[in-house]
Order: C-alpha cells, then sequence, then structure tokens
C-alpha cells in the first residue's frame, strides 16, 4: 500500500532552545535562508507524500503563514521584477495540501500523534518530527515507505548513537535482516544504561499503521509523565514486530543548539549564493 498521508508534531515547547523558542516556534528556525519545517515538508513531497497534518499549539500560528498564500508580499515582489523569488513564494504555499490540527496541551509526543487519527484512520501514514531536519540525497521519508510497503509492518528511521544520547532518545532490540535493514522487536523510551537493548535510536521518522491510534487511546503516561509514542511502538513492536530502516540522510536536531549550528554550517557551506564566501570566512575563524 502507498504511503500518501504525513503527520508533522511540531506543537512542542522547544524548552531546550529557550529563548529562540519563546515566541518562535522552534520549527520555524532558519537553516540559513529557510525555515526547518519546509525542509520537512519538501522531504515528504519528495517521498510521493500527498497530504500532510501539521499538529500545532498556542503561538505556533507563524507556521501556518509560512505555508499559505501572502498577497501583499507577492505583489510587491512582482512590482519590482523580483520574479524569481515570487516564484519561490508562491511554490512554498503550493508544496502539498497541508491541514492543521491543534495539540490543546503538550502531553508528549505520543498524545500529538493521537491528534491526526480523524486525519489517517485506517490507513497507513508517516510521522516527521518538526524539529528533526534529514538532509541527504534520497529523502529518509522515502526509504521508510518502501520498506513498510515492502514488509506492511510498522517502519522506524534508525542510526546508532553514542551511550549518553540513546539515555535522552530510545533504545532498541534489533536484529540484522539485510544491509541497513533490521527487525525490531522491542524498544524502551529514555533508558537507564543498564536498560539498554543497543546504541541504535529513533531518529525522527516512522511509519505506522493506523492501529496505532487505538493503542494510543489506551496508553497510560510515561518517561517525563508524557504519553510516549515509543511506548505505544513498543506495543506494536511485541504485537507484530516492526522494521528498522538505517536511513543514508544526515539528520540534524533542531531542537538542540548544537544541531542548530551543525545544520546551518552544512547547509551554509553547500548554500549556491553564499557557500564560497562562507567557507573562506570560515578559515579565518580562530578555534
Ligand atoms: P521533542 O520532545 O523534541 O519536543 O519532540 P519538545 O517537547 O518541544 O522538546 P523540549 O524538550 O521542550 O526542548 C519532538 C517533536 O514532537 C513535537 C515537537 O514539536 C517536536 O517537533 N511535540 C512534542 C508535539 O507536537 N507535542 C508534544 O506534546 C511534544
Amino acid at each position: 500500500m502507498r504511503i500518501k498521508k504525513a503527520v508533522i508534531p511540531a506543537a512542542g515547547l522547544g524548552t531546550r532552545v529557550l529563548p529562540a523558542s519563546k515566541a518562535m516556534p522552534k520549527e520555524m528556525l532558519p537553516i540559513v535562508d529557510k525555515p526547518a519545517i519546509q525542509y520537512i515538508v519538501e522531504e515528504a513531497v519528495r517521498s510521493g507524500i500527498e497530504d500532510i497534518l501539521i499538529i500545532t499549539s498556542r503561538g505556533k500560528t507563524t507556521v501556518e503563514d509560512h505555508f499559505d498564500r501572502s498577497p501583499e508580499l507577492e505583489e510587491r515582489l512582482l512590482r519590482a521584477g523580483k520574479v524569481e523569488i515570487y516564484n519561490e513564494m508562491v511554490a512554498i504555499s503550493e508544496l502539498a495540501n497541508i491541514q492543521y490540527v491543534r495539540q490543546k496541551e503538550t502531553k508528549g509526543l505520543g498524545h500529538a500523534v493521537l491528534c491526526a487519527k480523524a486525519f489517517a484512520a485506517g490507513e497507513p501514514f508517516a510521522v516527521l518530527y518538526g524539529d528533526d531536519v534529514i538532509l541527504g540525497e534520497t529523502p529518509a521519508c522515502a526509504e521508510l515507505c518502501a520498506a513498510y510497503e515492502k514488509y506492511g509492518i510498522g517502519v522506524a528511521g534508525i542510526k546508532p548513537v553514542p551511550t549518553e544520547l540513546v539515555t535522552k532518545y530510545c533504545s532498541l532490540e534489533v536484529e540484522k535482516i539485510e544491509d541497513k535493514l533490521f527487525k525490531v522487536s522491542d524498544m524502551i523510551e529514555k533508558p537507564k544504561p543498564e536498560e539498554m537493548f543497543s546504541n541504535y535510536s529513533i531518529l525522527g521518522r516512522v511509519v505506522l499503521p493506523s492501529d496505532i491510534f487505538d493503542i494510543l487511546t489506551d496508553l497510560p503516561p510515561g518517561a517525563n509523565g508524557e504519553i510516549q509514542l515509543t511506548d505505544a511502538m513498543k506495543i506494536l513492536a511485541k504485537r507484530e514486530g516492526m522494521i528498522g530502516v538505517e536511513f543514508s540522510g544526515e539528520r540534524y536536531d533542531m531542537g538542540n543548539k548544537l544541531g542548530i549550528l551543525k545544520a546551518i554550517v552544512q547547509v551554509g557551506l553547500k548554500h549556491p549564493e553564499v557557500g564560497a564566501e562562507f567557507a573562506e570566512y570560515l578559515k579565518t575563524v580562530k578555534l
């Protein structure tokens, strides 16, 4: 079954990147000249996704404005003969069919995904975490969708990460099936080092069957008192197994100060307009 729907949870408070995220969603933080969430929507579109639901919350209306038309700005650009940037602005609003729903209380990623029940009920869907930008030639979401289409069970985007990060993310019990592809039979959110299954963690992308909504509905709060998506996927993994895909792109955590800096440097160095000058500048920076 081809995956056509995607959910982007973007309702979190972003406390790790305060004060930048106080009045601006962290998902709108720019990587050079594009907000993080636009990279994520573009990845979904490149993966064949047609309908996107963005989960927002109070103070996140700039996300909606970004993917909307902007008649006053567009008219000004046209009058000034800035046709190229005009076309770029219009194209943003035509990227995909985007809808929004508000998560009224930030009760966790699992709770945010549950807000997509009416949107995705009855068919498998992709989840692209709103603060995880993955850059690479092949879109990570497409790699996961291909695995779902092949195996017909839930798929997680995974990578091995250092132990200190596993304890902040989650740990997976994995068994290699083939290159970059694993069977996932169990997982634990924010494990203590002695509870870890492996250094493989889920990073920013999953494709889930709609059964996940029934699991989430009955799920008690987990780590940090939040409804954890990992706890729901653990039930799914134990019930019918899940697939882990070690995606090929590089992931940047825009909910984390160092992640933001790394993303800006990488994209900045490749940027057609400023990349060469930026590289020269970096050579002059004293360490
Ligand atoms: P995070 O756990 O990284 O987001 O969730 P957070 O809660 O904003 O982070 P900190 O710890 O306070 O800095 C990953 C993604 O899930 C969304 C976030 O917006 C982010 O894109 N999320 C998280 C929700 O949509 N709702 C929630 O209740 C929690």
